[in-house]
């Protein structure tokens, strides 16, 4: 079986390539820069536009699985792009929904988000529902993975870690249930065959913001590290800042303070812990702007 993946650079893409030919499945790497995607470590790699139907549609063949983690960064740098959500998840999604149809794909797959469909309102939920549902009226089989955060978002927080005072917008009591990259691809791996899905996934652990908060101070290295209540207006007047470079960056901040405020806990699907996770990545002595720009450490 071949399996198409777009989002082939990122976290999730590289952690699906990576365990789908550990099963013996064929990987086809999508992705815009070339270099990047050779680094993915797919078998065979197609740099894209995505905007061009007919090259996408050539990368697929029929009974192949689709498998899309393509989305703009969720990093809170602003010079990780400024382009809002709707305007590349949504459109480079549909297109690859499009040419997966006319290419009669066997299933398509993508990573949306949990309790995605309760926060239409903010701008990076409504861009990944709007593809789910592009996905879903595509007559295709499809798994929609739906995570709590994603292990590697946590990594793009890791300077304020390093400087030992970890801010918190919201309710630092409110829980999540983060789940490991490796865990949401094996999911998509356990679905390729049956019914239409969507699968809403956390981690094993459930933990309170602020006790993610510390967990990555003592990763950081420092044994008594502190959490800082942020003030909602002092979050969103940041948000609005940081937004005049980037307008994604306004989104994706007023999406993180909307999550929260509520306990954000999904089905446990996987089993990677977050304490190992944070121990094995300071063993690479990240610095305090490692993470915020590029998925590896
Ligand atoms: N952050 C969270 O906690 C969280 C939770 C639930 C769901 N999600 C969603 O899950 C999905 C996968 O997450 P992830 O951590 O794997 O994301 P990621 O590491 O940021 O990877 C995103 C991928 O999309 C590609 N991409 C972005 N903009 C593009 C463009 N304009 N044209 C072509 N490719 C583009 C990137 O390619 P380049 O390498 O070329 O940039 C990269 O391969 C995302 O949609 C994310 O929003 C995130």
């Amino acid at each position: 079986m071949r399996i198409v993946i777009a989002g082939a650079t990122g976290s999730v893409g590289r952690a699906l390539i990576r365990l789908a030919r550990g099963r013996g499945l064929h990987t086809v790497a999508l992705g815009r820069d070339a270099t990047r995607l050779a680094g993915a470590g797919a078998d065979e790699c197609r740099a894209v536009d995505f905007g061009d139907l007919a090259a996408l549609r050539a990368c697929i063949a029929p009974q192949d699985v689709v498998f899309s983690a393509l989305g703009a960064s969720a990093s809170p740098s602003p010079f990780m792009g400024r382009k809002r959500y709707r305007d590349v998840d949504v459109p480079l999604n549909r297109a690859l929904v499009e040419a997966a149809v006319t290419a009669k794909a066997a299933r398509f797959q993508y990573v949306s988000l949990a309790f995605g469909r309760d926060l239409r309102q903010y701008a990076f939920a409504d861009a990944h529902e709007q593809v789910v549902d592009a996905v879903v009226a595509s007559g295709l089989p499809y798994t929609i993975l739906r995570p709590t955060g994603i292990f590697s978002t946590f990594r793009r927080l890791w300077g304020f870690a390093r400087l030992g005072v970890f801010p918190i917008p919201g309710n630092p009591g409110c829980k999540s249930n983060p789940i490991h990259e490796d865990d949401i691809a094996s999911n998509a791996l356990d679905h390729l065959q049956g019914e239409s899905l969507q699968l809403e996934m956390g981690g094993p652990d459930i933990l309170t913001r602020r006790e993610i908060g510390l967990l990555m101070c003592r990763a950081a290295g420092w044994k008594h590290g502190a959490t800082l209540r942020m003030p909602n207006w002092f979050h969103l007047f940041n948000a609005h800042l940081l937004g005049v470079i980037s307008p994604r960056v306004l989104d994706m901040l007023r999406f993180y303070l909307a999550i929260s405020v509520f306990d954000n806990v999904a089905p446990i699907a996987g089993q990677r812990r977050l304490v190992d996770y944070y121990a094995q990545a300071a063993t690479q002595k990240p610095g305090i702007l490692d993470g915020l720009h590029r998925s590896g450490w």
